[in-house]
């Protein structure tokens, strides 16, 4: 039996300043108990005006390493999952990778907006098969700079921040058993930025018009993201010939707790295996899964053997997911 592919080691970062749901309320007409009851998000962070998706990603990476007790330049691939890239290019990987001085490692971003981590992950695990040793997934996201917080439907939603996973050899059986990544494009629209890129390029009369801030038909995506959780972990939970009992942490992207349950009550998974922080960061976009999976290792929840569910949905339409076994690390 060959070896697998698992997550050596786990990092995260989040920028200090906390804008809270009171906060919230001297900025738009919103109140901490409709953010609470619809969402369950009670605070998120924020980047100042200096910090950039490098910086949280570099520090969410440098942390995950070192729990890795990986090199830098042991490392041969850098995938850094952004929507938010620190410029339109050279890719945010590519100025991790230098402040990383990870000489060896190639670069490049994936951009699958929320799904971003699962997508890395995805693409991580193949490029392993094709031979590369240590790859560093990144999901980061400073998603703040995207929103207008005038705009209460959505400025209520998004904090920023990074994490990042170290992926490597694992014993046979650990690791990723199954994994699948997936997009809609018919609902490019429900969830997207208007401008920006090369179809409506930084211009007066776009900036005027707040084309360059997130747009999102909440319910719809609402629908997608129940639907596609349960259909893309039935799939890969089948895959892997693994059923939902023996899940013990199901780690789904922190968009809405109501999505969550939602989702946790169709597949049969009761409230103390579901992974649940979306009221301290609100949607950190491709940072979600990875800060959650970070801080259960952090919190020594997770033991050698446990079967971790992680899936992510959002903008594209995206999704991803996986069953990944932890563990398995003395090879
Ligand atoms: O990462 C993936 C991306 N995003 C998501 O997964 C988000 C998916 N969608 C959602 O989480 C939910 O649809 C939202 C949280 C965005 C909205 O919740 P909802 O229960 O679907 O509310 P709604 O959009 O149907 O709005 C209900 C009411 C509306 O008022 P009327 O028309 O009923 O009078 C809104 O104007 O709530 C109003 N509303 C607010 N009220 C106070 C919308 N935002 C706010 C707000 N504060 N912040």
């Amino acid at each position: 039996m060959s070896s697998g592919v698992g997550i050596l080691g786990l990092g995260k970062a989040v920028p200090e300043k906390v804008l809270t749901n009171q906060d919230l309320e001297a900025m738009v007409d919103t109140s901490d108990e409709w953010i609470t009851t619809r969402t369950g998000i009670k605070q998120r962070h924020i980047a100042d005006p200096d910090t950039a998706a490098s910086d949280l990603g570099y520090a969410a990476a440098v942390e995950a390493l070192a729990n890795a007790h990986a090199d830098a330049g042991h490392i041969d691939l850098i995938i850094a999952a952004t929507t938010t890239p620190d410029m339109p290019f050279p890719a945010t990987a590519c100025l991790i990778q230098d402040r990383l001085k990870a000489r060896h490692a190639a670069a490049f971003d994936v951009a699958a907006a929320c799904s971003g981590f699962m997508y890395g992950v995805e693409v991580g695990k193949a490029m392993m098969a094709a031979g590369y040793q240590k790859v560093l997934v990144i999901g980061v996201d400073v998603i703040s700079r995207l929103i207008d917080y005038k705009d209460r439907s959505t400025c209520v939603l998004f904090g920023d921040g990074a994490g990042a996973a170290v992926l490597g050899a694992v014993r046979p059986g650990y690791g990723i058993l199954a994994s699948e990544i997936g997009a809609d494009g018919s609902g490019a629209m429900l969830l997207h930025v208007p401008a920006g890129g090369s179809r409506i390029p930084p211009q007066i009369q776009s900036i005027e018009a707040g084309q360059h801030y997130v747009k999102m038909c909440g319910r719809e995506v609402y629908k997608f993201a129940v639907q596609i959780i349960c259909e893309s972990t039935e799939r890969v939970l089948e895959k892997a010939g693994v059923s939902v009992d023996q899940i013990r942490w199901f780690v789904p992207h922190q968009a809405n707790v109501r999505i969550i349950q939602a989702a946790a009550e169709r597949l049969k998974l009761d409230a103390d295996r579901v992974y649940v922080n979306v009221d301290r960061y609100g949607n950190t976009s491709a940072a979600s899964v990875p800060i959650a999976l970070a801080e259960l290792v952090e919190s020594r929840k997770l033991s050698e053997g446990d079967l971790i569910l992680m899936v992510g949905f959002g903008a594209g339409l995206t999704w991803g997911s996986a069953v990944l076994r932890w563990g398995g690390f003395e090879l």
